[in-house]
């Protein structure tokens, strides 16, 4: 049986609602993911066309409040929310959840009875060029998922409720399905790793050479504007891209190269497959049929400082992208001083003005109440 058709099983269950039903809250603090193998082509609803395997941050998060109430059944199709971002109402997120809040109706019916009292806030700044949606959509599925259990006791345990949530997650953003554990997550089927499934991540809990266990991420920022294609776009190039069967199967290699890299601790090689998906990436978007591009001239030059930095040093230091100009600049927290006095030195005057984010692998979401 699929998860979908698990969930969908069980939503009977979680239909009715006692008008007894004592108002509660609920609020989780979830993280952002950079993926080092990267989701790029959907099918269907929200199934990625290819595995894909990322780490949570530590410093870049959204913590989402949740407050709910007894609604009734009266107009039970109409959702009824408020939705506060910083402080201040936001027309276009309150859509994306609406949307997203409709969708997983279907899994979690409750939804309908309840009237709902949303807060979000991001640790990040909003124009940083962050994504916000993995740490966004997955701190709203954390929420939704954690009432569910205050009200109907499910998911009885700790893995059933951190699928569940990363499922949900799915619904609102597929990156976000591998922000609800922490370190490495892996979403998509892979003969690799038991478990895996195209229908929520799993967390990789394979004996990895400590390095990459304390890996630490300088996000550069080198344009916090907003994107001229946005993801959902991009990845609907791949449908009728030339190159799109050679880039699902090269994922789904690089992810063993990688884990195995991972495993023995070939830095190399790790360095190797990671480069290359950030560029494949951005190579996709080239040579799609609309053919554009998102990096600029500034990411280049901080690709070929890294790239010097590391043969002369001789440190662990490397990079990837995100579906945009920014770079993360990976490297060991040993490393630390070295690499912060480079990024002082080299990196800073191609950041738009000097911003960066020192940030690193982190321990995943958590539940504030
Ligand atoms: C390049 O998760 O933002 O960051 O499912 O449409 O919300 P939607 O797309 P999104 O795509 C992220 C793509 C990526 C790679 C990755 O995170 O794996």
């Amino acid at each position: 049986m699929t998860l979908s058709q698990k969930y969908e099983n069980e939503a009977g269950m979680l239909a009715g609602i006692s008008p007894s039903v004592k108002p509660g809250s609920v609020a989780w603090r979830s993280p952002s993911n950079i993926a080092l193998i990267k989701y790029w082509g959907k099918r269907d609803f929200q199934l990625p066309q290819n595995p894909s395997l990322s780490f949570v941050l530590e410093k870049s998060f959204t913590e989402t409040s949740m407050e709910y109430r007894y609604k009734g059944n009266k107009g039970s199709r109409n959702l009824k929310f408020d939705f506060i971002f910083e402080g201040q109402s936001n027309s276009a997120f309150e859509l994306r959840i609406r949307t997203f809040l409709k969708t997983v109706t279907e899994f979690l019916p409750f939804i309908n009875h309840l009237e709902f009292k949303i807060g979000s806030r991001n640790s990040f700044p909003h124009s940083s060029g962050i994504a916000s949606s993995a740490s966004a959509m997955s701190s709203l599925a954390l929420c939704l998922v954690s009432i569910e259990k205050e009200l109907f006791g499910t998911p009885k345990t700790d893995k059933d409720f951190f699928t569940k949530a990363s499922f949900i997650a799915r619904l609102g953003s597929g990156s976000a399905v591998r922000s609800v554990y922490g370190d490495w997550s892996l979403w998509g089927k892979h003969i690799i790793i038991r478990g895996s499934t195209d229908e929520a991540a799993v967390q990789v809990n394979k004996e990895f050479n400590p390095m990459f266990k304390r890996l630490a991420d300088a996000i550069l920022i080198v344009d916090s504007g907003k994107k001229k294609v946005s993801s959902s776009q991009g990845h609907k190039t791949m449908n009728d891209h030339p190159f799109a069967e050679v880039r699902y199967r090269q994922a789904g290699e690089n992810i063993k190269k990688l884990i195995n890299a991972m495993i023995i601790g070939d830095e190399q090689s790790f360095i190797k497959v990671v480069e290359s998906e950030a560029l494949s990436l951005h190579a996709m978007m080239i040579s799609s049929n609309d053919g554009y591009s998102l990096l600029k001239e500034a990411t280049w030059s901080i690709i070929d400082r890294i790239r010097e930095f590391r043969i002369k040093s001789g440190l662990f230091a490397t990079f990837t992208l995100d579906a945009g100009p920014n770079v993360h600049l990976l490297y060991q927290q040993k490393d630390a001083d070295a690499i912060k006095a480079f990024i002082t030195l080299q990196l800073l005057n191609l950041c738009e003005t000097g911003q960066w984010i020192d940030d690193r692998i982190g321990k995943g979401p958590e539940k504030l109440y």
